[in-house]
């Protein structure tokens, strides 16, 4: 029988299906997630999160050395703040938690790009992303608290901030105030398109940020839309974002890809604590092998449209990289 089309003689040998790979991993690919917490020599374990801890600034900034060496080209920096009140002072001061953090890595890594959230629920008291008037976040007077603490982030020598918190206008307010202050380098990380999900349970642990009433849902997307994204991402382009990012990334694919379609700017995808633990609870189970479901999840990020992946998966990608 003479068949025509076999490709399988394309998948034959592994220098054959190397060459023909159409997605690459690399370590420049990803961003690595940093909880800090106040203290001298801190690292507290993350229940929720295998392989995740909190750190103070000092391990933070080895920390940081480490990952720069495997190639990892950012960080990006949650913080924990002593004290949380109504509008979350820590947030915005001189030497609040992410300002020293951020000092202190630049100081010891310049290299290495940093990264601050630019959020009010580990702040605040009752843990929502914005000022509040009873129950309901008040949009407008959150904007001008964001606008200080990402003047402050690059006051502390931050390189981008991502504004976390989905409060409409983010983005023109805060790059209006960085431009204010001189801080027009300074890029902004827009988290254009998050959505309201489960999958954030585990770092609702690691940076103490649960709502203490209600949810997110007035502000973050409801899973079941993907064109209310799409206007969510022109909206933000429109106001001067310089990177847009997908929240999470492994349910969401097709909204990764179809951003790819309509936006020339990088594209992040947020792998999310959710996302992470799963693969760590089953594969301590037995159930999964860690490394190949945890390429399989990062190659499948990156093939659906992601120039760059947010992950606590980055340091131990890189050494599986290395190893091939
Ligand atoms: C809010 C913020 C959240 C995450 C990143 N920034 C939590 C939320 O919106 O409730 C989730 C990240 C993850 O799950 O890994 N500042």
């Amino acid at each position: 029988m003479n068949l025509p089309h076999r490709p399988r003689r394309l998948r034959r040998t592994p220098a054959l299906r190397r060459m023909l790979s159409e997605t690459t991993l690399s370590p420049a690919d990803f961003i690595a997630p940093l909880f800090i917490v106040h203290g001298n020599d801190i690292s507290n374990p993350i229940a929720s999160m295998p392989g995740v801890a909190q750190l103070s600034v000092d391990r933070a900034v080895a920390e940081s050395s480490k990952i720069a060496a495997l190639g990892i080209p950012a960080v990006l920096l949650f913080g924990l703040p002593a004290t949380k009140d109504a509008v979350g002072q820590e947030n915005f001061a001189d030497d609040g938690i992410i300002q020293q953090a951020v000092r202190a890595i630049k100081a010891a890594v310049p290299e290495l790009v940093v990264i601050t959230d630019v959020c009010l629920c580990e702040y605040t008291d009752h843990g929502h992303c914005g000022v509040l008037d009873g129950e309901e976040i008040l949009n407008d007077e959150t904007l001008e608290i964001l606008q200080r603490v990402a003047v402050s982030h690059a006051a502390a020598g931050a390189d981008v901030v991502a504004p976390s918190g989905m409060m409409d206008s983010m983005v023109v307010a805060i790059r209006d105030a960085l431009d204010g202050d001189g801080h027009e380098q300074v890029s902004i990380l827009s988290y254009a398109v998050k959505y309201a999900s489960g999958f954030y349970g585990p770092f609702r642990d690691a940076a103490d940020g649960a709502p203490a009433f209600g949810d997110r849902r007035s502000h973050q997307m409801d899973t079941a839309n993907v064109r209310e994204a799409i206007r969510e991402v022109l909206l933000d382009v429109d106001e001067g974002a310089d990177m847009i990012m997908v929240k999470p990334a492994l349910s969401y694919l097709d909204v990764i890809r179809q951003t790819r379609e309509i936006c020339s700017l990088p594209i992040v995808a947020y792998n999310v604590s959710g996302e992470y633990s799963m693969v760590k609870a089953a594969a301590v189970s037995g159930w999964l092998d860690e490394r190949t479901v945890t390429m399989e999840i990062l190659t499948s990020i990156k093939r659906a449209g992601a120039d760059l992946i947010i992950t606590y998966h980055a340091a131990d990608a890189c050494r599986w990289l290395a190893e091939n």
